[in-house]
């Protein structure tokens, strides 16, 4: 974990829902002057423009327009026996090969027609997925973590193989799916540096030294990132372009749900302990609150986000409404009973109160208006599960990711 300062080890953290402060949710069926939204029609002219609106301007910041990627494809071989390709293309963010880049790996399972396919970004470089001595090191800024032989913000031959228990390669290829992933770093380095590198110094205006109030901090670049990398698969013909997941655990869970959000090519999409500013409820303030969390990465939201420090009744949206730009397209919701600090209860209940939205799209929306017990996977349109353990990806968790995207989107 990165270093906190001291000051926001101050900020108090409640785990108690009897201590949680009153409230009343912004109703994602009435738009900003009253009117009450009752057909498809006004949600996707109204209010779902409405919500996209505000959440960049208040929430994750407004990303720039996206010129035509460029790609090249680094290197391509079978793995696994010969039961898939792994294929590591570069991809230029910027369209220009001067610019940015994000190596993309991407594992295909051999198969005659076109495969679904789970793209999300990785914390620990491409590297860290497997043992293989040729996957290229991330050149960039990475996280110290002694225990991976990552010192100096610099990988080393000792992280190779570090998330491999993140990442169950064989088993999501025999189940039919191809990954995409990519090292978030590449698209913008996790610490705040006022936005002088990645993506956003690429974007960068005129004049200007560092991104607006309402401009895009960390993770709406993660988020430009990955939609990216699915106008690269767009272009493949092997993927399913009708069955595209986006799935990300924690800060990357909350980049899954905004790129899921502000990007309808994906079909399906996945968070992962994503708590506070992904799918957990920001005005109960139970574990990490908005305050803690704009203090300890202030890079991740835009400024404006920072009005609603102890002042979460002021945001004009709540968490529910983020998985309800994402009907009527399946949603999985997926907390760990120990995680406290992602606030489990309230990531349900974002799901919860999100389905009169899916209602109303005329889809299920969540079969469950409680909390299910452990490992139970609730598998409609707003899917949720909470499994035993800690703020982590298991094997498990791959499996109910999969038997959510094998039901929701038609099997094969
Ligand atoms: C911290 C942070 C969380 C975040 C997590 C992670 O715990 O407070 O908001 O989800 O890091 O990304 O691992």
């Amino acid at each position: 974990t990165l270093a906190m300062p001291s000051f926001a080890q101050d900020i108090k953290v409640l785990y108690d829902e009897a201590e949680l402060p009153k409230f009343t949710l912004p109703d994602p069926l009435v738009a900003q002057d009253g009117t009450k939204i009752t057909t498809r029609e006004a949600w996707e002219k109204i209010r779902r423009p409405e919500l996209l609106q505000l959440f960049e301007t208040d929430v994750y910041g407004k990303a720039p327009a996206a010129p035509p990627i460029a790609s090249r494809v680094i290197s391509e071989r079978e793995v696994f026996g010969g039961k898939a390709t792994e294929r590591q293309v570069r991809i230029f963010l910027t369209g220009k090969e001067d610019g940015p880049y994000a190596d993309l790996i991407l594992f295909l399972p051999k198969s005659d027609k076109p495969v679904p396919v789970v793209t999300a970004l990785n914390f620990k470089g491409n590297h860290s997925l497997s043992d293989d001595p040729t996957i290229p090191l991330p050149q960039g800024w990475m996280r110290n973590i002694a225990a991976d032989g990552i010192k100096n913000h610099t990988a080393t031959e000792e992280s190779r193989g570090a998330a491999k228990s993140r990442w169950p390669l064989e088993r999501i290829l025999d189940r039919g799916y191809a990954v995409a992933t990519a090292y978030y770093g590449d698209i913008d380095p996790d610490f705040d540096d006022d936005f002088q590198n990645g993506i956003h110094a690429a974007f960068k205006k005129e004049g200007q030294a560092k991104p607006a109030a309402d401009e895009w901090g960390s993770i709406a670049g993660w988020a430009f990132g990955l939609s990216r990398i699915a106008d690269y698969l767009e272009q493949q013909d092997a993927i399913d372009h009708e069955r595209m997941i986006v799935m990300g655990h924690s800060r990357l869970g909350k980049t899954s749900l905004w790129a899921g959000a502000t990007d309808t090519r994906f079909d399906l999409v996945i968070s992962n302990n994503s708590g506070c500013g992904g799918a957990a409820l920001s005005r109960r303030r139970f574990g990490e609150s908005v305050r803690r969390i704009n203090t300890s990465f202030p890079h991740w939201f835009c400024d404006n986000f920072l009005k609603y420090n102890d002042n979460e009744d002021a945001c004009p949206v709540d968490q529910h409404e983020l998985i309800a730009l994402i009907a009527p397209r399946p949603v999985l919701i997926c907390s760990a009973q120990e995680d406290q600090w992602a606030d489990p209860h309230g990531e349900f209940l974002s799901g919860l109160y999100a389905d009169p939205v899916y209602r109303l799209l005329g889809t299920d929306g969540l079969a469950a208006t409680e909390m299910p017990p452990l490992d139970k996977l609730i598998n409609s349109r707003i899917g949720y599960r909470i499994r035993p353990g800690k703020h982590d990806v298991t094997p498990s968790d791959w499996e109910a990711y999969l038997d959510f995207a094998d039901k929701q989107l038609g099997g094969k």
